[in-house]
């Protein structure tokens, strides 16, 4: 007999899935028994809620919260602010030409306060605003709509609405390559900075997409220590673990080698050895899907390219990984 993944951890931290309306389907056992937290993979990004201004479509959103209340699970909502994933209108007027400040923030306002009100209550955090710290070069914040047209303060509004919004949800900053010295010291600059002008954040997200090789351990560690000083929760949002390098864009591979998968064995079991030394920290951990069937990186970097970066592989049976993860 299998155990369950979240029932294992119980003591240190939720564990969840992003699911969508296909996986809640054909995953729905292994769903129901491994995770006890649930993200919308896409269902609840801009694009979906609001495609046309004033449209708003929650549907697939409000399955998706139906089924988790249906099996007891939790809910994190992601993501509220992001440059991807938005429709054009929103940056727009109807002479097709960009919108002023007042009328953008009008506009996030109105985003946030309609989705989170709606779900008040029923989604524990909140991914406020996704990815907007740049990667490199001397910028702190990357180039987007929301950064060219509100200014910099975007970050600041988009959590204190959503704070008004739903007063009891913990809001959070949640980003990729966090773990990354450089990027690190941005998203940490970033976070503190909100704290001191007492902007409502509760928790920084560290999506956590790794690989064979990166992050290395001494990194993850490092990141964790300087978001948790500024006294914030963390959560772990999007996990997974491809068996390529960050440079391998090879595409010949139809099953992962022997190596790949005890390398992948051997980084899970370090990765929870750690993740679990945190857990008065870390709150929540969320994988990017539940089983090697369905993974967004057969899409990404390179689309058409298998992966296999999860637990369970794709006959949803656990892993060498699971059992080393559930091997405390
Ligand atoms: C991805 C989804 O998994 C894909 O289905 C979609 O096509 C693109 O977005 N960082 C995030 C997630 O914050 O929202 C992204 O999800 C993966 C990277």
């Amino acid at each position: 007999e299998v155990p369950s993944l979240y029932k294992e951890y119980e003591d240190y931290f939720l564990m969840g899935a992003a699911v969508n309306p296909l996986t809640i389907k054909s995953q729905k056992e292994l769903i129901i028994k491994h995770f006890n937290s649930l993200t919308a993979e896409n269902e609840m990004k801009f694009e979906s809620l609001q495609p046309e201004e004033g449209t708003f479509t929650f549907d697939q959103a409000d399955q998706l919260l139906s089924f988790a209340n249906d099996y007891g699970k939790k809910v994190r909502g992601h993501t509220l602010v992001w440059h991807n994933q938005t429709p054009d209108w929103v940056f727009t007027n109807k002479n097709g030409n960009s919108v002023d400040r007042y009328t953008l923030l009008e506009r996030m306002k109105t985003h946030i306060s309609t989705v989170m009100e709606r779900y008040k209550g029923q989604i524990y955090s909140w991914d406020v605003v996704n990815e907007a710290v740049s990667d490199s070069g001397a910028n702190l914040l990357r180039d987007s709509k929301w950064k060219d047209i509100v200014g910099e303060d975007f970050i600041d509004k988009a959590f204190e609405y959503a704070h008004l919004a739903d007063p009891n949800a913990s809001l959070f900053y949640n980003d990729y390559n966090e773990s990354n010295p450089e990027k690190r010291e941005k998203i940490y600059s970033l976070t503190k900075g909100l704290v001191e002008r007492g902007v409502p954040i509760h928790g920084i997200g560290l999506q956590a997409h790794w690989n064979l090789y990166s992050p290395t351990l001494d990194h993850i560690r490092t990141a964790i220590e300087r978001y948790a000083s500024l006294g914030l929760q963390i959560h772990i949002t999007e996990m997974d673990v491809s068996v390529f390098g960050s440079d391998d864009k090879r595409t010949d591979v139809k099953v992962p080698t022997e190596e790949m998968v005890a390398k992948q064995t051997d980084r899970y079991n370090s990765f929870f050895e750690l993740l679990r030394e945190y857990s008065d920290v870390i709150t929540s951990v969320t994988f990017w899907g539940a089983a090697d069937d369905y993974t967004w990186l057969d899409n990404f970097p390179v689309r058409g390219r298998k992966n296999w970066p999860l637990l369970f592989n794709e006959h949803h049976q656990p892993k060498g990984s699971f059992w080393k993860v559930i091997n405390r």
